[in-house]
């Protein structure tokens, strides 16, 4: 039988006559939905603009604060809760809530713009392990200036939260990611130094980051490093988060005795450390001990701690250069154990010893303390802590005030028994 008989067959046959409408609906739908697609193609290409925010963009938190401020009335949130402990034993705890991943829809610059937060399940940001976010933010019309306002809003309103605080950086894979939220800045005043040490480093930072012209001229890297070194719990840590403070700087907190830390990485942090920040490498003995020392001795080199060499890291100090100020501090608590390479001039500029505690800075943090009392009453205390202990770090002294709150004759009564 000849094919278009068998077709002709086929037609008349009910079942299949029906068939070939169904089929011919069925493929004017198609049509219908291949049109509306293309033309929603058409649409969004010409009369929508979007804005795509991946998660390890420097602006991605200040958006998800902006959008939270202004999707007020979205009913699904999710929850980032800070959690910080402060040296008075006081635990602060902030819920702070963020648009939940979806769709939520903001009135802005009288338009409607529709923001999705996407997570991923099945992507995970290699650098930090966390689940790969991104936001997306589309609007009508052809205008991008919509989008630039939002993110410069965003921004101010980031950079208003920091005001007055210090924000701290750590290291998360390839980048610096802030840790907690901004601290309020620790006034300068409450770390008691011996008479004339924090002048010294104050002048000397602040006569740095003012003259960067003076180091272009010479052709010299315009950066310095400090180091500062001292007993444990004589205000080293806590000086520089004062200093930081009073400078409006950040701090980028980094640790050398990180596994994970090889020399390509530690070299890639520190050039991209954010602006007007002091990078801090605290207890630098940890990470490398003396290569005089025999390897006997020495176990930790002996062992090759990590894969950051000793080379890597000098050679990440030196190649530390910016156009902007550029300023690294160090501490330990053991500078013999430091390899002379390390502190040498131009690694490290100035050195510090930041001791126990002095008659005259157990006066001074006596008056802190209890600013009511007559100046012999801190006279008389400092008198008799020395009599009693011949070394106190400033952090046993704090333990004590902590403990007779309250109670300055307690606090003078009780000298001897200040504790580590
Ligand atoms: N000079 C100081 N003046 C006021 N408070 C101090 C001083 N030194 C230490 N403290 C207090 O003691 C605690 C510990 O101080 P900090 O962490 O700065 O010590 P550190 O020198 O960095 O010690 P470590 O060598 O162990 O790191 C902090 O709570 C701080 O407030
Ligand atoms: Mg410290």
């Amino acid at each position: 039988m000849p094919l278009s008989d068998f077709l002709d067959g086929l037609k008349d046959n009910p079942y299949f006559g029906a068939g070939f409408g169904l089929v011919g609906v069925g493929t004017a739908l198609a049509v219908a939905r291949k049109g509306a697609q293309v033309g929603m193609i058409f649409f969004r290409r010409h009369y929508m603009i979007t804005l795509e925010v991946p998660s390890r963009d420097k602006s991605y938190h200040w958006l998800l604060s902006w959008i939270t401020k202004h999707a007020r009335h979205t009913q699904h949130l999710s929850v980032e809760t800070s959690y910080l402990a402060h040296e008075s034993g006081r635990v602060h705890t902030q819920f702070d809530f963020h648009p939940s991943p979806g769709n939520h829809i903001i009135w802005y610059g009288r338009k409607w713009i529709r923001v999705e937060r996407t997570r991923e399940k099945q992507m995970v940001d290699l650098h930090t392990g966390t689940p790969w976010e991104s936001v997306t933010f589309t609007a009508l019309g052809r205008d991008r200036q919509i989008f630039f306002n939002i993110l410069q809003e965003a921004r101010e309103l980031a950079l208003k939260q920091e005001e007055g605080r210090t924000v701290m950086y750590t290291a998360m894979g390839a980048e610096w990611r802030p840790f907690g939220f901004p601290r309020r800045r620790r006034p300068l005043s409450s770390v008691v130094l011996e008479a004339g040490v924090a002048e010294r480093i104050v002048d000397d930072v602040k006569d740095f980051i003012g003259n960067p012209k003076w180091y272009t001229d010479r052709g010299i890297p315009y950066r310095r490093g400090y180091l500062l070194y001292g007993p444990p719990g004589c205000g080293k840590s806590s000086f520089i988060t004062a200093l930081a403070g009073e400078l409006g700087y950040s701090i980028c907190l980094m640790s050398l005795s990180d596994r994970t830390l090889s020399d390509d990485r530690l070299n890639h942090l520190l050039s991209v450390a954010p602006q007007q920040s002091i990078i801090l490498l605290e207890d630098v003995d940890a990470a490398f001990v003396s290569r005089e020392l025999l390897p006997t001795e020495n176990p930790l080199a002996y062992q090759g701690m990590g894969r950051l060499t000793f080379s890597g890291l000098l050679n990440s100090l030196d190649g530390v250069a910016s156009s902007e100020a550029r300023i690294v501090f160090m501490t330990t608590n053991f500078i013999d154990r430091l390899d002379a390479a390390l502190i040498r001039p131009g690694r490290v500029d100035l050195k510090q010893y930041i001791g126990h505690c002095t008659h005259w800075q157990l006066t001074q943090m006596f008056r802190r303390f209890y600013p009511d009392e007559p100046a012999s009453e801190a006279e008389q205390f400092a008198e008799l802590a020395l009599a009693a202990h011949s070394e106190i770090s400033a952090a046993q002294v704090q333990g004590h005030f902590l403990l007779h709150k309250m109670d300055p004759a307690g606090a003078i009564d009780n000298v001897g028994q200040i504790r580590g």
